[in-house]
């Protein structure tokens, strides 16, 4: 490739001989990290204003710095600048049209000031907001997961283990185990907040600066809650793109088991659950299908956050201190992640909001199941028969009932008593499903009380 009209690098003038194109065009991230101009301009703006401050550079030269910037963004974003990937990387794409816009003061924006360090403050400026984004879409799916439970509260339906119909429970409890389990990813967020949101810049290189840089305020200008307190690891940690990366693996795996029952649910074998025609597909061939799409695509997607944090955890391992231009790889997963992370959060909470639960199936289903066996068991514990021995009693009472083609409700007085005297017509007020349900006294449990319960405190502590 011809090198003749190639822009002088950033680091070029130690140099005899042009950077080859290819390896130019191969080392360049402006088609990825053109995403963190924002990021960007915001870390030098307050980079300069510091400086300036700090009598480093001049306020006029601040002054046009600044100007310069914020016209660059307003380039950036209306696409009357395009990055080149000539440029190498948007740090450089920003700093060479600075250069054309304003002149020589442009070359002082770098005064103690490394793209290793840049970087690693554009990346923490990004995950602070990406972290504020994906915890606003979280307290929306619990929100409307909260409006499902309420809604729910009294309608019956099975709870399950190993996909066996296992007790009869509120549909309501249901929908609060999703809202505990989105609430512990929000939670993981924020403690990851803490430990983001502390400023890197003025690390330089690694090293730090002989320049009289006043890192506190610099960090000040950007929000953040601290500086660095080693330079080397300022600019070699990339912890903080692989606890993003995990927390976000671990709201994907709640979605994706999320995804799994409504796939399941909304199939004719279950048909407990209805989609909105607005969040399910049709096939091209059979005319009759109605899919789940979305959830299958959001439990699909899954595998790329996973790739992701995969991805990050391979780049990172073995690496020497400090920074390897290797770390620039840390870019694709973490926007990749960020990204399929929040759209598949804002589309399932959209999709939930418009299903339904089959109440009247699940009514007829629950009515007299062989799930209300556990309240056999319980009920002769209550006449003071040991656990083991009720538990025994009651499985030869399902196989009888399996065996004679009878529900548990329709076995008659004389037949229980054949299995203990224990019983007497108090087991039939146990074998109704709200029986069931609403007898659960312990904290947390299933009860339409206990799920109201979990509503109230979910609720106010908003
Ligand atoms: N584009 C680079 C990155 O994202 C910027 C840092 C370059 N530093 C260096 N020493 N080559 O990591």
């Amino acid at each position: 490739m011809s090198n003749s009209n190639q822009k002088e690098l950033l680091w070029q003038s130690r140099f005899s001989q042009p950077f080859d194109q290819e390896a130019l065009k191969f080392s360049s991230s402006v088609h990825v990290d053109g995403l963190l101009y924002r990021e960007d301009i915001q870390g030098s703006i307050a980079h300069a204003t510091m400086l300036a401050e700090e009598g480093i550079i001049s306020t006029e030269e601040a002054g046009q710095i600044v100007d310069g910037l914020n016209a660059v963004e307003k380039e950036l974003e209306s696409g009357a600048l395009v990055p080149v990937w000539e440029d190498e990387d948007i740090h450089t794409v920003i700093e060479n049209r600075l250069k054309e816009l304003i002149g020589a003061a442009a070359g002082k924006l770098h005064s103690g000031r490394s793209r290793n360090d840049q970087v690693a403050t554009d990346t923490r400026l990004y995950l602070r907001r990406n972290i504020d984004r994906l915890t606003g879409l979280i307290g929306q799916m619990q929100s409307t997961l909260l409006d499902k439970a309420e809604r729910y509260g009294t309608t019956i339906m099975f709870g399950y283990t190993h996909l066996q119909r296992a007790q009869p429970m509120s549909a309501g409890h249901y929908y609060m185990a999703w809202h505990s389990m989105f609430g512990r990813d929000a939670g993981r967020l924020a403690d990851l907040r803490k430990r983001a949101n502390i400023s890197p810049l003025g690390a330089a290189a690694f090293a730090g600066s002989t320049l009289p840089l006043n890192t506190a305020r610099s960090a000040e200008l950007l929000g953040f809650d601290g500086v660095f307190s080693n330079s080397i690891d300022a600019v070699s940690d990339r912890d903080l793109v692989i606890e993003f990366i995990s927390s976000c693996a671990t709201i994907m795996m709640h979605l994706s088991r999320f995804s799994e029952d409504v796939i399941l649910w909304s199939s004719a074998e279950f048909n407990y659950l209805g989609i909105s025609d607005a969040f399910a597909t049709g096939s091209s061939i059979m005319p009759q299908k109605k899919n789940a799409d979305i959830a299958e695509l959001v439990r699909g997607k899954t595998g790329r956050v996973y790739g992701n944090l995969m991805n990050i955890l391979t780049i990172m391992k073995g690496l020497p201190l400090s920074y390897n231009r290797d770390m620039q790889e840390d870019k694709p997963p973490l926007f990749d992640t960020a990204e399929t992370t929040a759209q598949s959060l804002s589309i399932f909470r959209r999709m939930i909001e418009n299903t339904w639960l089959n109440e009247e199936r699940l009514a007829t289903l629950t009515a007299d199941d062989l799930s209300l066996a556990t309240e056999i068991a319980e009920y002769l514990v209550k006449k003071h028969i040991p656990f083991r021995d009720a538990h025994r009693i009651t499985g030869k009472i399902v196989a009888y009932a399996i065996e004679n083609g009878k529900s548990l409700p329709s076995i008659s007085l004389d037949e229980y008593r054949t299995f203990s005297d224990a019983f007497d017509e108090g087991i039939y007020d146990d074998l109704k499903p709200d029986a069931s349900v609403n007898s659960k006294k312990t904290a947390g449990s299933c009860s339409f009380r206990s799920v109201k319960e979990q509503i109230e405190k979910a609720r106010s502590s908003k």
